[in-house]
């Protein structure tokens, strides 16, 4: 069902930093920052040949990520994505598999303007898992 790794989200504490590192030590392709309101977070992307990274940022006060930031104060990786043809079927598949899917299990519009859905860490190995309908 899960097709493409899309992206690797990394929490970091200060975005141009990371977003300079990527760019100046490590020699990336790095976007952009872009706020996403919906979803609490300032994002950047790093064009990989094989898959992105995806830098994430708290924005506002309720975001998701400050939690996880006050837990790792140096940044971590936050995430996984991975491709799916149709959101609603994987999602009523994981469901019928136990699954739990973060929010009211509708899907949000992402980063990338596409439908994504979360699944709870604690069903999958401690890892956060983005779907993300492609
Ligand atoms: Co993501």
């Amino acid at each position: 069902m899960i097709g493409r790794l899309n992206h690797v989200a990394i929490a970091v504490p200060d975005l141009d930093a990371a977003a300079a590192q990527y760019r100046d030590m490590l020699g990336a392709n790095v976007g952009p920052a872009q706020d996403e309101p919906d979803h609490g977070v300032t994002v950047v992307f790093i064009d990989l040949p094989n898959t992105r990274i995806e830098l994430l940022a708290p924005l506002g006060a309720a975001s998701p990520i400050r939690g996880f930031l006050d837990k790792n104060p140096s940044g971590g990786i936050h995430h996984v994505c991975y491709e799916v043809d149709d959101i609603l079927a994987a999602r009523d598949r994981l469901q019928a598999q136990g699954a739990r899917v973060l929010g009211d299990g509708e899907p949000k519009i992402g980063a990338h303007r596409k439908p994504v859905l979360f699944l709870h860490p604690k069903d999958f190995n401690g890892t956060l898992i983005e779907l993300e309908q492609v």
